[in-house]
């Protein structure tokens, strides 16, 4: 490991800690030269993933895109919105980040992931170079909140699916990163889990090749410390992957 990498991990795991525990944690040296290698390698999609010519030459612009998330009625998760949250952050990204659905302060202000997990993910990515005001796009597989948090209905993601395609399209990432199980399942249409799916990079043949990495939630991080160690590998994976 780099002086470099070690610093990165440090201040990944100070940060993480710091916010497990409501407070900042001092600076600690970690020596994780023991670890087993990160499964790297690339396997391919499915051709179940086909692309559909009319959709992948639609030239929708982001706004476009939101104005027309924040209009929409198409399930039923419309009708107990506050708000509709369609994404934030660079137009040009290195990263699309992906999570399931808004939780509760998604929906009362209209940006994604601001709650407790969206300060994880923050952090997740500030470890390796990486922010919302930068170079990353935070979007959600469902662009309304589902009640009580549950995990979004299958018509309830596939309802949305054209406006997630659209933002990838618009958007053009380097590599899109799914964060939990919902929104790897959804793009990569898998039942497997997450702990599967994680720590390799899939081409998306549907997006032009676009490479997709997957990870856990940042809420099953502030559940249980133990999924650090993989999502730090998973984000070691990211950053060598866009030489950050
Ligand atoms: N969890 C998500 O998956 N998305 C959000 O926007 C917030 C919490």
């Amino acid at each position: 490991m780099t002086s470099g990498e070690k610093t990165s991990l440090a201040f990944f795991l100070d940060t993480a800690s710091g916010f497990l525990s409501g407070g900042y944690a001092p600076k600690r040296d970690y020596d994780f030269s023991d670890d087993p290698p990160p499964a790297a390698g690339f396997s391919s999609l499915p051709l179940a993933y086909q692309v559909d010519e009319e959709e992948a030459t639609g030239a929708e612009t982001l706004d476009d895109i939101a104005e027309a998330i924040r209009r929409c009625d198409a399930c039923a998760l419309c009708r107990e919105r506050k708000l509709a949250v369609p994404g934030e952050g660079a137009s040009d990204p290195l990263v699309m980040v992906v999570g399931e659905g808004p939780g509760e302060a998604e929906d009362k202000s209209g940006r994604p992931f601001v709650g407790p997990a969206g300060q994880y993910l923050d952090r997740m990515l500030g470890s390796i170079n990486l922010s919302r005001d930068k170079n990353c796009f935070i979007a959600n597989t469902v662009k309304c909140h589902p009640p009580g948090n549950r995990d979004p209905l299958p018509e309830e993601s596939g309802a949305c699916a054209h406006f997630l395609e659209a933002q990838i399209r618009a958007l053009r990432p380097k590599v899109i990163f799914c964060v939990g199980r919902i929104a790897a399942q959804h793009l990569l249409e898998s039942s497997e889990g997450i702990g599967k799916l994680r720590g390799r990079f899939f081409e998306m043949e549907k997006f032009g090749g676009i490479p997709l990495l997957a990870t856990y939630h940042p809420s099953a991080l502030l559940r249980d410390e133990t999924f650090k160690r993989p999502v730090w590998e998973d984000l070691k994976l990211l950053k060598a992957r866009l030489s950050l």
